[in-house]
């Protein structure tokens, strides 16, 4: 089953005027399958985090059909994706944007806290995650206390809670 299907994607950065559009994608055709691993490569400015925004709904696309688990998000309105994206898309960012003002472990619950789930239920699979990723003993440490790679860790942790078929 593929989890992802993008089909002639096409997106134009529309400048001021006319001559200065950009075509940063050009039809692109991908299908990722369940539990396929896929790195994107390719020279600065080849499209790479445009490519990655479409995909993932954070930008529109100028043309083309997106797929992911079988919904097409090219209709669905900012609410909409902003909902899809927190209950089906994980983000480890380069920076990992955690929120300093919470702790390891509420960083890693947000997503389940904004999905109003259970409190037992957060509770248990934040512990799970968080044991996973050998980052129990520190779950109470503020993101600027801890090290570069237990805050990648947490960040890791925060992308997939809200997924259990990740873990
Ligand atoms: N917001 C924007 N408005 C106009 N043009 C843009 C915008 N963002 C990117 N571009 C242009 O679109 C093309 C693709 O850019 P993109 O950022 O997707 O490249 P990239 O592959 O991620 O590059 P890098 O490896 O340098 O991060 C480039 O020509 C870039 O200048
Ligand atoms: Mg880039």
């Amino acid at each position: 089953m593929s989890v992802l299907n993008a089909s002639n994607v096409v997106k134009i950065y529309k400048g001021l005027g006319k001559s200065n559009s950009t075509k940063a994608l050009n039809g692109i055709c991908l299908t990722i399958e369940n539990g396929e691993f896929v790195a994107i490569m390719g020279p600065s400015g080849s499209g790479k985090t445009t490519l990655l925004n479409i995909l993932s709904g954070i930008d529109k696309l100028t043309s083309g059909d997106i797929e992911i688990s079988g919904q097409n998000i090219n209709v669905m309105t900012k609410d909409e994706l902003a909902l899809f994206r927190r209950r089906h898309l994980g983000f480890v960012f380069q920076e990992f944007n955690l929120l300093d003002s919470l702790t390891l472990k509420e960083n890693v619950m947000l997503p389940m806290i904004l999905d109003d789930k259970e409190p037992e239920d957060i509770q248990s699979k934040t512990d799970e995650v968080m044991a996973m990723f050998n980052i129990e003993d520190i779950m109470e440490k503020y993101p600027y206390t801890v090290s570069g790679g237990q805050q990648q860790r947490t960040a890791i942790s925060r992308a997939i809670i809200n997924n259990p078929d990740s873990f």
